[in-house]
């Protein structure tokens, strides 16, 4: 069985072909960015609309397809911004009505724990989500992916890509500062805001900015980076004692930056918890994944008619009913 996947949440428009054994055929992708200033959701859909057709075709070539050869289409269909999830259901809807192909909207972070599970081999992780918009630190539990903490405010990816914008750095600013934090020399106290499990980071963003221009940029940089990931580790190492796992899965474009990981892969040795970070492709936003993920829960049985491929742009993962896993024996799933 053949899926392509489309994925267009935010600012990616990726078509990723697999098969049934989690083999990527085509993962292909193409990233609005800017040199100065943020990402506009009119924009991010305009640039979706531009790309959308070389990306499907470039996907269909390296996999050395035709649509024909397709047995399923699958999309994101939230969370997300509404402008950018629409083009992606309006292209996935059109490629399915024209070649007759059954088609399912899928939970954008589920799919990203799903891929991370098919491509490192971990079964039952704590997953820490970690990009632009999403903060969260997921783990299946008695038949659902469930929240054990996130943010209440702003993902971890704008508080480093706004502050980035304020030091000029324009977007994405992530993997910038995170060369800068291993250059730096002095550590500039900031807010730290960890909430229960969950996190504040916008504080910490607008005391960052305010610093700009007064402190070393190196170390503010570095300041902020390692503030935000201590606030994220110790809510990460806390959901991993509540909930007994083993390992840990990580995703999200943050997961690319080697100061989270250091950090993170410093209280999983402590804990002796195993740390999984699948390839960077699919850590970022990909096609891939969600090729995947519609593959899963179409085997498990899962069908969408015409009317109900909407996008839902604020569906969270724990509204997701897992169907494609077994049942938890308990609660202490391991
Ligand atoms: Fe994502």
């Amino acid at each position: 069985m053949i899926c392509l996947g489309m994925e267009s949440t935010a600012h990616t428009f990726g078509v990723g072909i697999v098969d049934e054994h989690a083999k990527i055929l085509a993962n292909e992708k193409h990233t609005l960015t800017t040199v100065e200033g943020g990402l506009i959701p009119r924009e991010m859909a305009d640039h979706h609309f531009r790309v959308a057709p070389e990306v499907l075709n470039r996907a269909l070539e390296k996999a050395g397809l035709s649509p024909r050869e397709l047995d399923l289409i699958a999309f994101s269909r939230g969370p997300g911004i509404g402008q950018s999830l629409r083009v992606g259901a309006v292209a996935a809807r059109g490629l399915a009505l024209r070649h007759r192909k059954p088609l399912l909207g899928v939970n954008h972070c589920v799919a990203h724990i799903e891929i991370g599970r098919a491509l490192t081999g971990c079964k039952n992780p704590l997953m820490v989500y970690f990009s632009g918009a999403n903060t969260q630190i997921l783990g299946f539990e008695s038949g659902r992916y469930r929240v054990y903490g996130e943010t209440l405010d702003i993902g971890v990816g704008n508080l480093l890509d706004g502050f980035g914008r304020a030091m000029g750095l324009g977007f994405p600013a992530g993997p910038k500062i995170d060369e800068m934090y291993f250059q730096a020399k002095r550590f500039v106290e900031l807010p730290y805001s960890v909430k229960g499990m969950d996190l504040h980071f916008s504080g910490l963003q607008t005391a960052a900015e305010g610093l700009v221009g007064k402190a070393e940029a190196v170390d503010l940089a570095y300041s902020v980076m390692h503030t935000a990931f201590a606030m994220l580790t110790e809510v990460t190492e806390r959901a991993l004692a509540h909930t007994e796992k083993k390992e840990l899965l990580l995703a999200g474009g943050v997961a690319a930056s080697k100061a989270l990981r250091k950090m993170l892969g410093e209280m999983c040795g402590a804990r002796e918890v195993e740390m999984f970070v699948p390839p960077v492709e699919v850590c970022v936003d990909n096609g891939a994944m969600i090729a995947w993920q519609g593959l899963l829960e179409h085997r498990a049985g899962a069908r969408q008619t015409l009317a109900q491929t909407v996008i839902q742009p604020r569906q969270r993962a724990d509204d997701v009913e897992v169907t494609w896993l077994p049942k938890a024996p308990g609660k202490r799933h391991k």
